[in-house]
């Protein structure tokens, strides 16, 4: 497969892999200022945030742990079903942890604020997040998020680990996919 099959399917670059990497420096400056002296769980949300996990974790200096949950709420489609399935659960227990959750996107809100609620349920010293990127206009619910990348337009995104239908993960960039791709 050639890089131009891949190009093909996307209508415009949102933001560039350097953009990621240099705002993941900024955001692991202000965990480390926060989290000082704490030991940090940072929880990825599978597999989307395989990416932001990866970067952020090394962009970090302090000792931390990582962990993985995988939960559903979408499919294969492009629309948030407001239904979410835990498919695979942490190792860890959460009791007295300072957890950070770290996301791919924002786009309804449903995923997330059904996920705070079940950690936070859990016995955790404190419970925030991480993500990457948001769609404001698509907000059902606020979600709390303390660190943030990009707000961005309510399109279809794909790369750096966003798919659609488990393909694109492997872009660099994040982007948007061109509307015949799924219409
Ligand atoms: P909600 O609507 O619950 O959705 O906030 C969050 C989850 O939905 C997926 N998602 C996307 N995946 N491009 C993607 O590849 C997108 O534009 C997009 N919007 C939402 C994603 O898995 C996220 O965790
Ligand atoms: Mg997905």
């Amino acid at each position: 497969m050639h890089a131009s099959d891949i190009e093909g399917d996307l209508t415009e670059v949102l933001v560039t892999e350097s953009e990621i990497h240099a705002k993941l420096a900024e955001l692991a400056r202000r965990i480390e200022a926060d989290y000082e002296g704490r030991d940090l769980l940072l929880v990825g949300v599978l597999k989307g945030a395989v990416m932001v996990m990866a970067d952020l974790a090394r962009e970090l200096r302090p000792h931390l742990n990582m962990d993985w949950m995988a939960v559903s709420s979408y499919g294969t489609g492009t629309q948030s079903s407001g239904v979410v399935k835990i498919l695979k659960d942490l190792d860890t227990d959460l009791t007295g942890r300072d957890v950070l959750i770290v996301e791919d996107i924002i786009d309804s809100g449903l995923t997330l604020s059904w996920l705070l609620e079940n950690l936070r349920s859990r016995g955790a010293a404190s419970v925030e997040v991480c993500a990457l990127l948001r769609k404001p206009d698509a907000a059902k619910v606020e979600v709390d998020v303390r660190y943030l990348g990009f707000d961005i337009p309510n399109q279809f995104v794909v790369g750096y680990g966003l798919d659609y239908a488990e393909r694109y993960r492997n872009l660099r960039d994040v982007a948007i996919l061109a509307p015949h791709v799924y219409s």
